[in-house]
C-alpha cells in the first residue's frame, strides 16, 4: 500500500516548469489559505515566479491558474505533506528536478495544537513540531547557502506566540518560540547578503483558529487580524530588511508589554489571554 502522505506532486498547470526570464523565483509553503495564500499573492502581484505548497491540491491549483492569469508569472503547485519525516528533503529533490531555484523561501505552513498540556495529542504535537519546526529548518539547511551565494532572502511565519509562553497552547509557543530564535540568528549569520525576517501575528482570521481548536479559547474573543493585512505588513517589513515584524499597534504595544513586565506578571497576562 503506497503511503500518500510521503508524496510530492507537482501540479500541471499552463506555464509550470517554465521560469520568467531573470524573474526570482518565492518558495511559500502553506499556500493554499489564509496568511501563506497571501503572501504568495505579493510575491506574484510583483513579480516573482511562485511555487506554492500545501497539502490541497484542487486550492493550490486554482490559485497558481490565477496568478499566472493576472500576473504574468509562473506559479508552480506542489502537492506535499510537510509535517512527515523527510518531506523537506523530497520537496528540495522535486523542485530542483525542474530545474527551479529558489530566492526566497517562505516558512509559513504551520498549525496549533490548543489545550492542557497533560490532555492534548501526543501525536499531534509531534506531526505539529514536524511542520512548525523540522521542516522549516531543514529547508532552511537545503536553501540557505543558494540565497546567500545569491542574495536573497527567507521569511518565517512565527507568532506572538512565540514572545511569550502560551499556557494552554505550551507546546505550540514553543514552537514559534524555536522559530523567532532561529530566525534572528540566522539573520545575523546570512547579513548582509541575504535578509532573515520573522513575521509574528497576533490572532488572525483564519482556518488556523477553527483548526487547532483555539475557537474555544480567549485568543479568540478580541478582533482578529485581516490576513491580508498581516501579508502586507509582513512582505514589507522584508523587504525593508525588518528582522522581526508584529503587524498592528494592539500586538506592537502587547509584544513590548510582555518584554517589559516582571515574568510573573507576563506570565499572568499570557494566561489570561489563553484561557477559554
Ligand atoms: N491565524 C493566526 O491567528 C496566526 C497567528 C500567528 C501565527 N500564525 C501562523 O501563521 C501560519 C499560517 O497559518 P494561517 O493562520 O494562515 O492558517 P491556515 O489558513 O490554516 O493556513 C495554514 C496553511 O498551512 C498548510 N498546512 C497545514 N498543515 C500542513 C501540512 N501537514 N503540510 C503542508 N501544508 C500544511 C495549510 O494547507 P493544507 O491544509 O492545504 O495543507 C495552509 O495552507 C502558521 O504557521 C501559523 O502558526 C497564525
Amino acid at each position: 500500500m503506497s503511503d500518500r502522505s510521503n508524496d510530492t506532486t507537482v501540479l500541471e498547470t499552463e506555464s509550470a516548469g517554465v521560469p520568467t526570464p531573470d524573474a526570482e523565483t518565492a518558495l511559500v509553503t502553506g499556500a493554499s489559505s489564509g496568511i501563506g495564500q497571501e503572501l504568495a499573492h505579493l510575491f506574484a502581484a510583483n513579480g516573482s515566479d511562485v511555487v506554492l505548497v500545501a497539502r490541497r491540491g484542487d486550492r493550490l491549483r486554482e490559485i497558481a491558474e490565477r496568478f499566472e492569469r493576472r500576473h504574468g508569472v509562473s506559479a508552480m503547485p506542489v502537492t506535499a505533506d510537510l509535517a512527515v519525516e523527510g518531506a523537506a528533503g523530497r520537496l528540495h529533490e522535486t523542485i530542483a528536478e525542474r530545474r527551479r531555484t529558489v530566492d526566497v523561501l517562505v516558512n509559513n505552513a504551520g498549525f496549533g495544537v490548543y489545550g492542557r498540556f497533560t490532555e492534548t495529542a501526543a501525536d499531534e504535537e509531534a506531526a505539529m513540531r514536524r511542520l512548525n519546526i523540522e521542516t522549516p529548518t531543514r529547508l532552511a539547511k537545503l536553501y540557505a547557502p543558494e540565497i546567500k551565494a545569491r542574495g536573497g532572502g527567507i521569511l518565517n511565519v512565527a507568532s506572538v506566540a512565540g514572545v511569550v509562553p502560551a499556557p494552554r497552547a505550551a507546546v505550540y509557543g514553543a514552537t514559534k518560540a524555536y522559530l523567532l530564535s532561529f530566525s534572528e540568528a540566522l539573520a545575523e549569520e546570512l547579513a548582509p547578503t541575504a535578509q532573515v525576517t520573522a513575521l509574528c501575528p497576533g490572532e488572525t482570521d483564519t482556518g488556523f483558529m477553527r483548526r487547532g481548536g483555539m475557537a474555544a479559547s480567549g485568543v479568540a474573543d478580541g478582533r482578529l487580524l485581516d490576513p491580508a493585512q498581516v501579508a502586507q505588513t509582513g512582505y514589507h517589513g522584508f523587504r525593508n530588511g525588518d528582522r522581526v515584524v508584529v503587524p498592528g499597534v494592539r500586538d506592537k504595544l502587547r509584544a513590548l508589554l510582555y518584554r517589559l513586565l516582571p515574568r510573573d506578571l507576563m506570565m499572568k497576562a499570557s494566561r489570561q489571554t489563553w484561557e477559554p
